[in-house]
């Protein structure tokens, strides 16, 4: 059976451009394949600062988890720090990558320059290190993301190919797999720009837990191109092809599809507020029933935990045999 996994950040809070993008994958994929979804906490120290947020926003963040549709009894869903095997595996990650490949990452070079006169961890550098432990610890075939990870797959694909080839065939060899629509979904303010959560503005991004109005709001303010006519062209309009996108992406057809049934941007704006609304009104309903009961969000956490735990430890034991490391006994 094909074997899953991918993770997000528990940093702000989740956007339609990680639902498009990864979640609903995600969803659709859990009855296909055995799946494994992280909440990297550690990711997420990179660049937290102050105590007491990660625990509380991993906790949201499992329960934004099933209430997009994970269901606890097919899917693996664990909290990174619980698994010690991601922090032990990475720091033979980092000994397989190499400084200059690191320095190539545009994740890095874009984060580093935006906290200009903040602190830049070195974990912030060395952050694919620690992804590529996440993606090979589960022997993943398939890792189901956002266009913005590409690079760090690709990096995590050479890392196990180096590493088979210094010490023996150890690590499956992953890949990327991307939606047709919503793999880059860009902010409605700046659609050249993706929706980020990291921005200081944030009219231009949609939560999946803002209210009706507040999405409809956004939408109409949305940023459109000079001319009048609403066809899909990503080079020429970013905008209404951003719209479109989103709108085919919500109503499951084609952006050019989409693109037919409309023909002034206003009717756009509202049409494409109105899909999203309807397809995120039963994940806040379920969202906010979940997070009633804290206790039972921890017992589904650490289902998902004993289980990832299991197959992390075996990898990693097997990569530190293919090292060659003085055995414990
Ligand atoms: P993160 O937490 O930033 O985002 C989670 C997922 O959402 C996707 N995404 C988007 N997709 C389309 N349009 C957008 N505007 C958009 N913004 C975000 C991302 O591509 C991602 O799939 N480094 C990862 C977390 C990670 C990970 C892993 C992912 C850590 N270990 C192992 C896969 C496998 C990140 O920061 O994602």
């Amino acid at each position: 059976m094909t074997r899953v996994l991918s993770c997000i950040q528990p940093t702000g809070e989740v956007h339609l451009g990680n639902y498009l993008g990864a979640l609903r994958n995600w969803v659709e994929g859990q009855d296909k394949a055995d799946v494994f979804h992280g909440i990297v906490d550690l990711h997420a120290l990179t660049v937290t600062e102050k105590p007491g947020v990660i625990g509380v926003n991993t906790l949201q963040l499992a329960a934004m988890l099933f209430a997009v549709g994970l269901n606890p009894d097919v899917a693996t869903v664990f909290v990174q720090s619980h698994i010690a095997a991601h922090s032990q595996l990475s720091w033979i990650m980092e000994c397989t990558v190499s400084f200059g490949e690191l320095s190539r990452m545009t994740q890095f070079k874009d984060k580093s320059a935006k906290r200009e006169a903040e602190f830049v961890s070195a974990g912030l550098f060395t952050y694919p290190a620690l992804q590529a432990a996440d993606i090979l610890l589960y022997d993943a075939d398939e890792v189901p993301v956002g266009d913005d990870q590409r690079q760090h797959i690709e990096i995590t694909r050479d890392i196990a190919i180096r590493f088979n080839h210094r010490f023996g065939e150890t690590f499956v060899i992953p890949k990327a797999v991307t939606p047709k629509s919503g793999a880059r979904v860009m902010d409605l303010q700046n659609p050249t720009a993706k929706m980020s959560k990291s921005g200081d503005d944030d009219s231009g991004v949609i939560y999946l837990l803002d209210p009706p109005k507040t999405i409809e709001k956004k939408f109409k303010r949305a940023v459109t191109d000079s001319d009048t006519d609403v066809v899909y062209d990503r080079e020429r309009k970013p905008g209404v092809s951003n719209l479109l996108e989103i709108l085919a992406a919500a109503t499951m057809t084609s952006p050019q599809q989409a693109a037919e049934k409309y023909s002034r941007y206003g009717d756009l704006k509202m049409g494409s507020a109105e899909a999203v609304i309807a397809m995120l009104e039963p994940i806040q309903r379920r969202y906010q029933q979940l997070l009633q009961d804290k206790a039972e969000l921890m017992r589904l956490v650490h289902k998902g935990n004993s289980r990832a735990e299991a197959v992390a430890a075996k990898t990693l034991a097997r990569a530190q045999d293919a090292i060659g490391f003085l055995g414990k006994t």
